[in-house]
């Protein structure tokens, strides 16, 4: 038998950039209540809501200070409550997210933890006396730039904080502060959610020794294989496991950067009760050059098959992939894979779809994806909001490895800040998200992009996306299929089939603008078109199948 949710389409709202019910100019839960119907629509069956607990908004709520209260900028527990009943009435299900590898600094544990050795939180932290020289504990390097140790004055010790310094890092050594975390969760899942999305949690576990890490390009030094799956995480994740989920029907993700798919076996493993899903790095990391993401280069059609076909392959009949092209985290789908030059993005966009969605997994679609929604190029530094790009920024160009010009181009490219301008609604005063001033700049191509035009077109990607979505109800294969790449040397198509018995579905799709020819044995004339991105039947030529730019086609049809 099969999960539920995996013919299930999640969708992730990003609260702050969703829709402003109250003119501040930031996105709050009356704003999404007001939203679910069109979430309905669309068919999605799944919201995962990025954090909407009490923060003081360094990291926009990746920082929480309470984890039992609603974030006074996003509205109330009853606001909440309302939104949870209402969602559940409409047969949408919520899925929090979880943010335990750290809280914030402004969080009554690590502020009872920070008074005294003695205190009874101490140990919910991570502390450690200097090196006798007065250095910080280890030479780490934090996700957020400088070191991931912070000094404090009144005991003398350094706290660890992989993210930003307001982002101290729990201690899971400590079973109390485990049996805390464990029943914050129930709490919310006897509440009603139906799982939980669990920020970098394959981070939880530090390696006890706290060895120096690899100097990086950077001049910082890599602490990462000292906190990345390490030596208790299995069986952290177990014991929430037994503690919490096994007495709830869930449904669970772990985000994981670093990750392979040997680790991803034992992470989702059916029979190991850990995840259901991880949503690994590999395709969001192509193009990293020698400074990672700040240094993007030109990334090729065949790796993006390698690594989905590694995880196609891998986690078949063991455990069950996440499918997704972008989030919060990372910039619109459209422009990093796809082509967002105004003739062709929707097309690539409905092309990349089609290529996700038909994939062995449960999609993800983020908040705008569903009307192609693109990157925005801010001139200045001032205009960006997110503390990772402002913070890279500053320290690229002082240390003088990059330039402000290839910077902004960088962030252009790659800055989180693309996926979190505001929700396009309507080509209204700030795209209808807002009556007031938005926190961030509305991307300037609203007027072309936005929900209502997208409603008001019967061809629109998002009409698109809701076919997809309904589909995989439809049929078995879309769960069951097993994965098959074919042609897997062509940099310009991504062709695959998913086989079950004696049925296959054939996905054909066309990475460039031009036109191209596949070569198939299989007879796709005769076959039953369940979607195409394409004005016209696909024609058959000496050469092969014809695909148009950014075409993509998928057959079902019987061996
Ligand atoms: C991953 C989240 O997706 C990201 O937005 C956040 O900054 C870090 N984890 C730290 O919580």
């Amino acid at each position: 038998m099969g999960k539920w949710w995996q013919n299930s389409t999640v969708y992730q709202i990003y609260p702050r950039s969703f829709n402003d019910s109250n003119g501040d100019g930031i996105g709050d839960i009356n704003g999404i209540t007001e939203r679910l119907p069109y979430l309905k629509q669309l068919g999605i069956e799944v919201i995962w809501l990025s954090p909407v607990y009490q923060s003081p908004n360094d990291d926009n709520g990746y920082d929480i200070s309470d984890y039992e209260a609603i974030m006074d900028e996003f509205g109330t527990m009853e606001d909440y409550d309302r939104m949870l009943a209402e969602a559940n009435r409409l047969g949408l299900k919520i899925m929090m997210d979880l943010v335990v590898n750290h809280t914030s600094d402004e969080h009554h544990w690590f502020i009872e933890s920070r008074q005294s050795k003695a205190s009874e939180k101490r140990d919910y932290y991570i502390w450690h006396d200097p090196k006798t020289n007065g250095e910080p504990p280890t030479n780490w390097a934090a996700a957020f730039g400088g070191s991931v140790w912070e000094f404090d004055e009144a005991t003398g010790q350094y706290y660890l904080h992989l993210f930003s310094k307001k982002q101290p890092d729990l201690n899971w050594e400590n079973e109390n502060m485990r049996h805390d975390i464990y029943q914050m969760m129930r709490n919310w899942l006897d509440k009603g959610v139906a799982g939980f999305r669990m920020d970098v949690i394959n981070m939880i576990s530090k390696d006890p020794r706290y060895p120096e890490g690899e100097l990086l390009k950077t001049g910082y030094n890599d602490g990462s294989p000292y906190y990345f799956n390490g030596p208790k995480v299995h069986d952290f994740l177990q014991e929430i496991h037994q503690e919490v989920l096994a007495d709830y029907e869930t449904i669970t993700v772990g985000e994981m950067p670093n990750v392979n798919v040997d680790q991803a076996k034992l992470y989702t493993g059916e029979d190991r009760k850990e995840l259901d899903m991880v949503f690994h790095f590999d395709h969001v990391g192509l193009g990293d050059g020698e400074l990672g993401k700040w240094t993007p280069k030109e990334w090729k059609l065949t790796e993006l098959k390698k690594i989905f076909t590694r995880w196609q392959e891998g986690l078949d009949q063991v455990g069950w992939n996440s499918l997704y092209w972008s989030n919060h985290d990372q910039p619109r789908a459209i422009s990093r894979f796809g082509d967002d030059r105004a003739q062709y993005r929707e097309k690539s966009g409905k092309m990349l779809a089609t290529c996700l969605h038909m994939l062995k997994g449960t999609p993800y679609v983020f908040q705008g994806e569903e009307i192609g929604m693109t990157n925005v190029k801010f001139d200045s530094i001032d205009d960006y909001r997110d503390l990772e790009s402002i913070n890279a920024y500053h320290e690229l160009t002082d240390k003088g490895l990059l330039t402000e010009d290839e910077m902004i181009r960088a962030i252009h490219q790659r800055g989180r800040d693309n996926a979190r301008t505001p929700m396009q609604w309507s080509s209204e005063n700030h795209a209808g998200f807002t009556t007031g001033e938005p926190w961030i700049k509305v991307n300037p191509n609203y007027p072309d992009i936005n929900v209502k035009d997208a409603l008001a077109r019967e061809d629109s990607i998002f009409y698109y996306y809701k076919q997809l979505i309904e589909l995989r109800k439809q049929h078995e294969i879309f769960v069951k299929g097993r994965y098959q790449l074919l042609h897997p040397d062509r940099e310009d198509v991504y062709v695959y089939e998913r086989v079950l018995d004696d049925q296959v579905l054939v996905v054909l799709t066309n990475f460039t603008d031009q036109v191209v020819s596949v070569d198939m044995t299989v007879d796709l004339t005769k076959a039953t078109c369940l979607i195409t991105n394409e004005t016209e039947a696909i024609k058959q030529t000496e050469a092969g199948y014809t695909l148009q730019p950014y075409g993509a086609y998928a057959f079902l049809l019987k061996r």
